[in-house]
């Protein structure tokens, strides 16, 4: 279970608003995949057990004190039937074993007075059974915290068998040894259980709940509530928002309100629009949108080059002044990229500034007129196997003169040349791209299973069957 409940996580008290910009939530499903791979754990990790020392003094009737120590052992036999395992609303998760039986092997000694013995022994755990209730959480930094919230467990009955001599002793001392091992069992197994699960408090505190995706932004996704735990469900409501490295703003949205409804796959993670739009609003405040383009970005087909002769049918003016000189253009973005989710559908909105320049001989750049372009795309994705794929087309295109150094002229035909531009080179490479799929993350243990995406009024979910190997 754990191994759901660490895909997805963390914290609060600089969320945006109250709304989560990534909800995950885990399904019954998930539960039981999950209680499949902790009792195949469980399986191995119970062969073979090692059980601490037990020392100590008995006294035995009518004899006296009979010192005596329990070493070397482990387990040798086990039976574990299917635990179950169910969400306990608003609480935790509830795991249940009944009638468990454990075979263990180890070896005895006493002390009598001056007489020493020794030998083997074998005990036999019968009807052990466990209940508990983890309780889930979260701390003030995001992360999810677990604890033992209530327990409940039992040993049904015990059988020892001392190998060895001892004749005399025999009887009494097995039931002792029988009588103690009960006693012990039946008081030390929840602390046992709580000490296990308090355990796994330093290995929730070290999972990350930000995610440096590349050097100018950082994913930060601490959860902003406890998680809701429903009767056939766990949901993890996350901040999910994108921040500059270097220029951190708060993104000025609340991120839309969703619900993710899919209880046919294990997990199911959402997205809502104003998350992905602070990924774009991280770069545009972190000023790593923009581009020089020069001549020799320009494919070689290109009849349209950018130098002053090239571009005498848009700006007649350009090579009277400049004539058969090279030009590049700085384009940046003026305002943050806008995407927006709708029922199948993606656009996604540029919005940048070029400015332009003619390059002097002697290399000097000299400023010749700004253009202020928006360009939109809306883009159709859909899982293929493990991949992500889709293919994207152009909405609208459009460029406007925000100051010239040449005197006004029409932007139309350089508009239309832009258009054929990505309609001829930039949509086919994406389209490519795109049809080739882009492959979800996956790391060596966890992958995932007939995931499934789905675009929806301003989020975005994927929801999918889990598969571990460890
Ligand atoms: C967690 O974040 C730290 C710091 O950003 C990074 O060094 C580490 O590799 C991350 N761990 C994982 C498992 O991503
Ligand atoms: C400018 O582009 C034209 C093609 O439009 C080309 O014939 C010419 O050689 C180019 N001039 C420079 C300086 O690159
Ligand atoms: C997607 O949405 C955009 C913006 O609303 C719209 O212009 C475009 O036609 C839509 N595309 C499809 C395939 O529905
Ligand atoms: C480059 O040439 C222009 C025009 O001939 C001149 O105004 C400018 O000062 C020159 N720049 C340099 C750095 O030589
Ligand atoms: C398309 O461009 C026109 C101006 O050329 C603009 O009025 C309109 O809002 C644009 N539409 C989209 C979806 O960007």
């Amino acid at each position: 279970m754990w191994l759901f409940l660490t895909i997805l996580l963390a914290v609060s008290h600089h969320a945006l608003g109250t709304n989560p910009g990534l909800e995950s939530v885990i399904t019954q499903k998930a539960l039981e995949y999950a209680k499949q791979v902790g009792a195949s754990l469980a399986q191995e990790q119970l062969g073979g057990l090692a059980i601490p020392d037990i020392t100590g003094s008995i006294s035995i009737f009518p004899f006296g004190k009979v010192d005596y120590s329990l070493s070397g052992m482990h387990v040798v036999d086990f039976n574990l039937p299917e635990p179950e395992v169910g969400f306990a609303e608003e609480a935790g998760v509830k795991i249940g074993i009944s009638g468990m039986s454990v075979a263990i092997h180890g070896t005895w000694r006493d002390r009598y007075h001056l007489i020493r013995d020794s030998g083997s022994f074998d005990l036999a755990v019968y009807g052990l059974t466990v209940s508990v209730l983890v309780g889930v959480g979260s701390d003030s930094t995001g992360h999810l915290i677990v604890s033992s919230a209530n327990c409940d467990a039992s040993v049904a009955d015990l059988e020892v068998t001392l190998h060895g001599s001892t004749r005399w002793l025999y009887k009494p001392f097995t039931n002792k040894i029988k009588d103690l091992a009960h006693k012990q069992l039946n008081r030390k197994l929840c602390p046992m259980i709580s000490e296990y699960i308090d355990g796994l408090e330093p290995l929730l505190q070290k999972i990350n709940v930000s995610y440096q995706y590349d050097p100018y932004v950082v994913f930060e996704f601490p959860l902003i509530h406890p998680p809701a735990i429903g009767t056939s469900n766990m949901e993890f409501d996350c901040k999910g928002e994108f921040y500059s490295v270097e220029h951190r703003k708060e993104f000025p949205f609340t991120p839309e309100l969703f619900q993710l409804h899919d209880q046919n796959h294990m997990v199911s993670v959402g997205l809502s629009q104003s998350s992905a739009n602070s990924a774009g609003f991280a770069y545009h405040s972190a000023g790593v949108l923009w581009i020089r383009l020069t001549d020799s970005m320009i494919p070689k087909v290109s009849p349209i080059r950018l130098n002053t002769t090239s571009f005498e049918s848009f700006v007649p003016e350009l090579p009277k002044r400049y004539p058969d000189m090279l030009m590049l253009v700085d384009l940046f973005s003026s305002q943050q990229p806008l995407i927006t989710f709708q029922p199948d559908n993606v656009t996604a909105q540029a919005f940048g500034s070029a400015k332009v320049y003619v390059i002097l001989p002697n290399a000097t750049l000299v400023p010749v007129f700004v253009l202020d372009i928006c360009v939109s795309f809306s883009a159709k994705l859909f899982m293929s196997g493990l991949k992500l794929t889709g293919s994207m087309t152009l909405n609208n295109v459009s460029l406007n003169l925000a100051s010239s150094e040449l005197g006004p002229f029409q932007t139309k035909s350089m508009e239309n040349v832009i258009r054929a531009g990505i309609h001829l080179v930039v949509l086919p490479k994406v389209n490519a791209k795109l049809k080739r799929g882009i492959p979800l993350p996956a790391t060596p243990k966890v992958s995932l299973v007939n995931p499934v995406l789905k675009v929806n009024q301003g989020f975005v979910m994927l929801a999918t069957d889990i598969s571990y190997s460890p």
